[in-house]
């Protein structure tokens, strides 16, 4: 598709993550400032399949930088799997002049996008929005700053009672494949071990360094553990597992949830959003397409959408040894 861009379109999709709104505030103005019009599509791209969709101008986006979650609401959507929903979609993009689509979402968006840009030709970019820190092209994905604030919050909270009952406490966090939530947010809030899917402890060397812990004076102690742990079982198993072998501690387990996922957003996420979501106008500007916007030491770059998906997110294996320093 060659034609000249006279109109975006817009959507959030997958999990939401704070900042998203700070990014479609930053789309809707870069395209107002730009000349361009923009329509924002609700519930991601079930919105699109079903015509969810309303222009947008710049005053549409007053008063949501603050706001956590997403105003145009989000979706996982089933439908767009398929060749029916993609053309179903196609049509309302045709009906709705939208000449090139912003996704702001994480790799499952980026899949859907990817394959809507081959099948149609219409030029896309993603913003990488997820918590979970996990996209390749960039060393910060949206919401995944404020999600680690709020993550030390509540340790902070469940250290309290941790240390007046002297318990042990597991405290599950998010981040579905990947540890990126566990590993700062574990050295961020202080945890004696932290059990992330890129690194397997192991139960027995968990229990050692539990005893030694234990040994050294410490009579209460969090472990943090990422929701994608593959130490073969769940955090409760694990938690029952210690009990068993160290009787004198009292054993809690706290799965912080969904609860990540909300909050306002800080100003790190705010701002990254803000700069992601005019880097990706002015990329589309420029004949971009099919790519992702993402920043990397402190310059936005970008990334082409496959490389994304596929690319491995690493975590920094050197905070492992930061964390085991400072549990001595
Ligand atoms: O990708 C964001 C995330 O919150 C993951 O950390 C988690 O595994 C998943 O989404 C939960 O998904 P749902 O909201 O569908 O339960």
């Amino acid at each position: 598709m060659t034609t000249k861009i006279k109109r975006i379109g817009v959507l959030t999709s997958g999990g939401d993550a704070p900042g998203m709104n700070a990014a479609l505030r930053a789309v809707v103005r870069a395209a107002a400032y730009t000349s361009l019009e923009c329509v924002a599509i609700y519930r991601g791209y079930q919105g699109l399949i079903e015509n969810d969709v309303k222009l947008m101008n710049a005053r549409s986006v007053n008063n949501i930088i603050n706001k956590g979650g997403t105003i145009l609401k989000s979706a996982r959507c089933l439908e767009f799997r398929t060749p029916d929903g993609r053309k179903r979609a196609f049509e309302n993009i045709k009906k709705n002049n939208i000449d090139a689509l912003v996704v702001i979402g994480g790799d499952g968006s980026f899949t859907g996008a990817m394959i809507f840009q081959s099948e149609f030709g219409i030029p896309v970019i993603g913003i990488p929005g997820t918590i979970d820190n996990d996209i390749y092209g960039t060393t910060r994905t949206i919401g995944y700053d404020t999600a680690l604030n709020t993550v030390i919050e509540a340790i902070d909270k469940i250290r309290d009672t941790a240390i007046s009952h002297n318990r042990l406490f597991f405290v599950e966090v998010m981040g579905r494949d990947a540890g990126h939530i566990a590993l700062n947010a574990g050295i961020g809030a202080g945890a004696e071990e932290i059990l992330i899917p890129e690194e397997d402890m192991g139960l027995d060397r968990l229990l050692e360094s539990l005893k030694h812990s234990e040994k050294s004076g410490k009579s209460s102690s969090i472990v943090v553990i990422a929701e994608g742990d593959k130490t073969g079982k769940n955090v409760f198993e694990i938690a029952q597992y210690v009990e068993k072998n160290m009787p004198y501690y009292e054993v809690r387990v706290s799965v912080l949830g969904h609860m990540q996922r909300g909050g306002s957003p800080s100003c790190y996420d705010r701002v990254l959003a803000s700069r992601m979501g005019v880097f990706a106008v002015e990329s589309l500007l420029e004949g971009q397409s099919n790519v992702m916007v993402g920043v990397s030491n402190d310059k936005m770059i970008l990334t082409p959408l496959a490389k994304a998906i596929k690319g491995k997110s690493k975590i920094d294996k050197n905070l492992i040894r930061v964390s085991d320093i400072l549990t001595v």
